[in-house]
């Protein structure tokens, strides 16, 4: 099963995703990991990449498709994947579903996760992440017991360099031109289901559940 979650910056896919990927039995694929990921050990994708996630806007279409082509040839793809940030523009939209067609596949259901953008702003300047199990806390909702110390790991708990106040202005600004339209592509091919992403965690949670029933 390939599963798109689309949704603004802050909206919910990261914290949503390893209940979905697991009850479906998919991998979890965030382009926005993996470029970080790559960024940790400094290769060459991660510092491409770092250049445009500094200023908010999106990596380049080629890049993100050849990443993503590769991901999905593994062999824990075999079944689908739980697509979490990509695709964010309509060009990796087609290219998504080329990759898919030559293997006979398409994508099954986009989840929307639909939050306000005052929420959003809220909630990214708090986020915080663990670099050692990518759990994510906020620092005002939902801190981790001891400050920056994760509660599952005992990792370091820190601050993503795109969480600024100007960063996430134009993250959100990307959102509305790029990615936007992708709503409407998805629901034109019958494939959007739209969850509201401003209930608490776990309601948004049983409500993407039932959307996948
Ligand atoms: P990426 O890492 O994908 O970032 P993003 O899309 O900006 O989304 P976020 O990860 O910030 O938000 P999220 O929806 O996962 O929210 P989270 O669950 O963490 O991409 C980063 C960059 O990489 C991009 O800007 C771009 O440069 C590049 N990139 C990646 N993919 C690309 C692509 N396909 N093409 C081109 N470039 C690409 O939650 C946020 C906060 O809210 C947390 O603190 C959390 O605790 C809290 N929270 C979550 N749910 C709730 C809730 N229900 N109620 C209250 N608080 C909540
Ligand atoms: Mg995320
Ligand atoms: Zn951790």
């Amino acid at each position: 099963m390939i599963v798109i979650l689309l949704g603004p910056p802050g909206a919910g896919k990261g914290t949503q995703a390893a209940a979905i990927s697991k009850s479906l039995n998919v991998p979890h694929v965030s382009t926005g990991d993996i470029f970080r990921a790559n960024l940790e050990y400094q290769t060459a994708l991660g510092l491409e990449a770092k250049k445009y996630m500094d200023q908010g806007q999106l990596v380049p279409d080629d890049l993100v498709v050849r990443l993503v082509a590769d991901r999905l040839a593994k062999p824990d793809a075999l079944e689908g994947a739980l697509l979490d940030g990509f695709p964010r523009t309509i060009v990796q939209a087609q290219a998504l579903s080329d990759i898919l067609a030559a293997k006979g596949k398409k994508v099954d259901v986009c989840l929307l996760l639909e939050v306000p953008d005052e929420d959003l702003i809220a909630r990214l300047s708090g986020r915080r992440v663990c670099r050692g199990c990518g759990a994510g806390y906020h620092a005002l909702f939902s801190p981790p017991k001891v400050e920056n110390v994760c509660d599952k790991c005992g990792g370091e708990v820190y601050q993503r360099e795109d969480d600024s106040a100007q960063t996430i202005k134009s993250r959100l600004a990307v959102y509305h031109k790029q990615t936007k339209p992708l709503v409407e592509w998805y629901q034109s091919r019958g494939l959007l289901k739209v969850i509201n992403g401003r209930s608490d965690p776990k309601t948004v949670e049983a409500e993407i559940a039932k959307a996948l029933a």
